[in-house]
């Protein structure tokens, strides 16, 4: 398919975990104009379990989904006709929510007649600064979310290099653990970040997990143990709010030092070096302005997107959706024969190893 200049207004779908969101965007030579933007989260779903149930959420996605698309369409306020495509979240997730809004999505691209461009969902990390920020390609990304904490060296649209990441827990789940722990209800972060800005960062000594090791891959796992260790004893909020405090202070010292080396390593030749931190868990203010302090020192400039779009939306979605086929990235059969990736790294090295679910994607691994 050719690349596209003229002005594209798509529509996009999230529901890849528990969100159900849709969003209505004009896109035209990289200039963004959000149309709509309606994400309805499951907290209240899901809060009695303390943690996403994937049972419950593919049901309210069910249940949602084609009403949450109609609510964006109806804000936008253009009809079907007006669409130049439609973009959904094909994977990485829960797999019974990514095939409800992979279904509505090509449901919807069918009946309108324009092509349905199926979108992993850590790209629209990875592009969700450039829906409100000057973020021209190339860029050094920190994504943390509930499951995923690396650095990408963002090179172009599609075009990932995967320089570091976790070797256990992501950042966001080691939140979400500490959250429970202490019974701070779920999500995790948002508790935690709240109950530390009335904390003492320094009253516990928490390990900085592979600190003192080369390299840009990150552990947070013993983190988490050494917190579940003192949380147990933890009887008053000024107790809770200190542990709060020291556990989000080792988070941003660990993030900020692998910062440091991601930058250092990083190097385009020019002298604007960009630095994006994206996903749910840079909604976090103290790791922002750790983040900030390590882009400063490395002559680059941190860009984060704004708290609404850190956290899962589908404006992100409809973004990469836009940016593919404006770039005439859609695939085969007008992108009606994707199929569903549980499991999708967004570095192709790694993404080629991954499973496809139903979809005409030949020559990948069932
Ligand atoms: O990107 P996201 O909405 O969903 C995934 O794709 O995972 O990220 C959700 C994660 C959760 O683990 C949540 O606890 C964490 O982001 N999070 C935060 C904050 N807001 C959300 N973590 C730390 N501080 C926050 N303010
Ligand atoms: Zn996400």
């Amino acid at each position: 398919m050719p690349r596209m200049t003229r002005a594209l207004t798509i529509l996009g779908i999230e529901t890849s975990c528990d969100e159900t969101a849709a969003a209505v965007l004009r896109y035209e030579e990289g200039r963004v104009t959000l149309l709509a933007d309606i994400i309805r989260t499951q907290l209240e779903e899901h809060a009695p379990y303390r943690g996403v149930v994937p049972e419950i959420a593919a049901r309210a996605h069910a249940e949602l989904a084609d009403l949450t698309v109609a609510a964006a369409m109806q804000a936008a306020g253009i009809s079907y006709d007006a669409l130049d495509g439609v973009a959904a979240t094909a994977g990485p997730g829960l797999i019974g929510g990514v095939l409800v809004g992979l279904m509505t999505g090509k449901a919807v691209a069918q009946a309108a007649g324009v092509p349905f461009i199926p979108v992993n969902h850590l790209e629209g990390h990875a592009l969700s600064p450039r829906l409100s920020a000057d973020c021209p390609f190339p860029y050094l990304l920190l994504l943390v979310s509930g499951g995923h904490c690396q650095f990408l060296e963002v090179r172009g649209l599609g075009d990932y290099r995967r320089l570091g990441s976790t070797i256990d827990d992501a950042v966001g789940e080691a939140f979400d653990k500490v959250a429970k722990l202490m019974g701070l209800g779920f999500p995790g972060g948002p508790a935690v970040e709240r109950l530390a800005a009335a904390g003492n960062p320094k009253a516990y000594d928490f390990p900085r997990p592979l600190l003192n090791r080369p390299g840009l891959e990150m552990s947070f796992a013993g983190l988490k143990s050494a917190v579940a260790r003192v949380a147990a004893s933890a009887q008053t909020e000024g107790q809770k709010a200190d542990i709060c405090a020291s556990f989000q202070a080792a988070i941003c010292d660990v993030l900020a030092e692998k910062s440091r080396r991601a930058l250092a390593a990083f190097d385009t030749g020019a002298d604007d070096k960009r630095f994006v931190v994206a996903g749910g868990v840079a909604a976090n203010k103290a790791i922002r302005a750790a983040l900030e302090r390590a882009a400063e020192e490395n002559g680059a400039r941190l860009i984060a997107p704004p708290l609404r779009h850190c956290t899962d939306n589908a404006a992100m979605i409809a973004l990469a959706g836009a940016e593919r086929l404006a770039a005439g990235l859609v695939g085969g059969a007008d992108g009606l024969d994707a199929g569903s990736r549980p499991r999708w790294p967004l570095d192709e090295a790694s993404a080629l190893s991954t499973p496809i679910y139903g979809g005409g994607h030949k020559g990948a691994k069932a």
